[in-house]
């Protein structure tokens, strides 16, 4: 399908499984602009969004839903040409594996793949403090092409509930990706 987007959803175990519950419900939203969502999570994002958002419906979003050690997905391969990958939210540990190239599960091969086809990779980083550690995986990944979007909201727009706290970060995802959505544009 002509210019609509292939997109990689991978969501790790880091805090922030509301991230990953907007992004999908944006994307849901905006499927005219898109070809295909695939969605790779790993077992503790799994944990994660059951303890934080109390549910299980992160597949029931009718988009390909991947097991974490499914290499036959097709964005384990280049030739499959998806464009775009957000890991949303990115533990360090995934961070750290994608940093050094250790593709060792499909988030790791995804990310791999779409950083060798010179693709787009978006990084919703997680954590706080960072060690020099994640920094320097954070520079590494920079570096190889991938941008670093960390899951820092912004208050300029006044947001007034958790969910469009946590949307400020979605929106600017969602530009990175360059899909067409109406949100706050400062001095607009
Ligand atoms: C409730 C909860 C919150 C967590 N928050 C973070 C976090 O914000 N950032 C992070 O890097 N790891 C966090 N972790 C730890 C990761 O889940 C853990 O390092 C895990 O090995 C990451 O694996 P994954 O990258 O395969 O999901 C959290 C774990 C739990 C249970």
């Amino acid at each position: 399908m002509l210019n609509k987007k292939k997109i990689v959803v991978a969501i790790t175990g880091a805090s922030g499984s509301i991230y990953a519950k907007l992004l999908l419900d944006n994307l849901k939203a905006l499927q005219s602009q898109i070809d295909k969502v695939g969605i790779v999570m790993s077992d503790n994002a799994k944990e994660v969004w059951r303890y934080e958002l109390g549910n299980d419906d992160y597949d029931s979003y009718g988009f390909d839903f991947y097991a974490k050690m499914d290499f036959n997905a097709p964005f384990a391969s280049g030739s499959a040409k998806y464009d775009t990958m957000i890991i949303a939210p990115c533990s360090m540990g995934a961070l750290g594996r994608i940093a050094h190239g250790i593709s060792n599960d499909l988030i790791s091969r995804a990310a791999d793949v779409i950083l060798k086809e010179r693709r787009k990779l978006i990084a919703v980083v997680r954590d706080t403090p960072f060690s020099l550690i994640h920094l320097n995986n954070m520079k590494a990944l920079t570096e190889a092409g991938g941008i670093i979007c960390p899951a820092n909201p912004s208050f300029y727009s006044l947001p007034k509930t958790i969910e469009e706290v946590a949307q400020t970060v979605v929106d600017r995802v969602i530009d990175l990706a360059g899909l067409e959505k109406e949100s706050y544009r400062w001095n607009d």
